[in-house]
C-alpha cells in the first residue's frame, strides 16, 4: 500500500508542508508506505495547449514536455492513494500545484483514466493569510477530482487560526481513507 502527497509551497517547514506531513503520518499509522514530494522540488513547465489545444494528452495521454512532469504524476499513477495540498495563492491553486493537475487531468484523458479514476484522494487548501479566497481554491480542487473521477476521500480547509485542529483532522482522514482501501 503506497500513499503520495504533493505540496505545493516552496517552504519544506511552513504550514502546507506540515499539513502533508501530517497526512503521510496517518496513512503511515495505517500501515502504508508513504512518500512527500515537494512539487516545487521539480521542474514542471505549464501546459503548452500544443496545435489547436490538444496535443498527445488527448490521444495517447502523454505529456510532449520533457521536464520533471512525467516523473511526479507517475509517483501519483503508482500510488494507492494520494494527498494534494497547495497553500492558497489569490485564492487558487498554488502556481506549481496548476502547473502539475492542468497537465495531468489533460493526460488523464487520453490515458482513458488509467490509475486516477476513483483512486482515494484528500484535497487539502492552506490559506495562510487572511484565510480569504479559501472556498475558491478548494472549489479548484474539487474540479481537478471531478475531472480525474477520483474518489474524495476528504476536502479539508486550513486557516492560520484552524491550523492545529485541522492538522489532526488532516492526519485522520489519511488514516481512514488508507483503512478504507479495499473495503
Ligand atoms: C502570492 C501569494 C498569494 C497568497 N494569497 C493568499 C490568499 O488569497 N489567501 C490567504 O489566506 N493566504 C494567501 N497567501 C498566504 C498563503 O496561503 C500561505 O499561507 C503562505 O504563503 C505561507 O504558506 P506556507 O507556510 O505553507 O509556505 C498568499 C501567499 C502568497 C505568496
Amino acid at each position: 500500500m503506497k500513499v503520495v502527497a504533493l505540496q505545493g509551497s516552496p517552504n519544506d517547514d511552513g504550514l502546507t508542508a506540515s499539513l502533508a506531513e501530517a497526512a503521510l503520518d496517518g496513512a503511515a499509522q495505517a500501515g502504508a508506505e508513504v512518500e512527500l514530494v515537494g512539487l516545487t522540488d521539480h521542474e514542471i513547465a505549464h501546459c503548452g495547449q500544443c496545435a489547436d489545444g490538444w496535443g498527445k494528452c488527448r490521444e495517447e495521454g502523454l505529456c510532449v514536455i520533457d521536464d520533471g512532469f512525467a516523473d511526479v504524476r507517475a509517483k501519483v499513477l503508482e500510488a494507492d492513494a494520494w494527498v494534494l495540498v497547495t497553500p492558497v495563492y489569490f485564492g487558487e491553486l498554488s502556481e506549481c500545484v496548476k502547473a502539475f493537475t492542468d497537465r495531468l487531468r489533460r493526460c488523464n484523458i487520453g490515458a482513458k483514466g488509467e490509475g486516477l479514476v476513483e483512486k482515494p484522494v484528500i484535497g487539502v487548501a492552506a490559506a495562510g493569510g487572511s484565510g480569504g479566497g479559501i472556498a475558491t481554491c478548494l472549489v479548484a480542487i474539487d474540479r481537478l477530482f471531478s475531472h480525474t473521477n477520483a474518489e474524495i476521500a476528504d476536502l479539508i480547509t486550513v486557516t492560520r487560526r484552524s491550523a492545529d485542529y485541522k492538522r489532526e483532522a488532516v492526519r485522520a482522514a489519511a488514516r481512514a481513507m488508507v483503512e478504507g482501501i479495499g473495503e
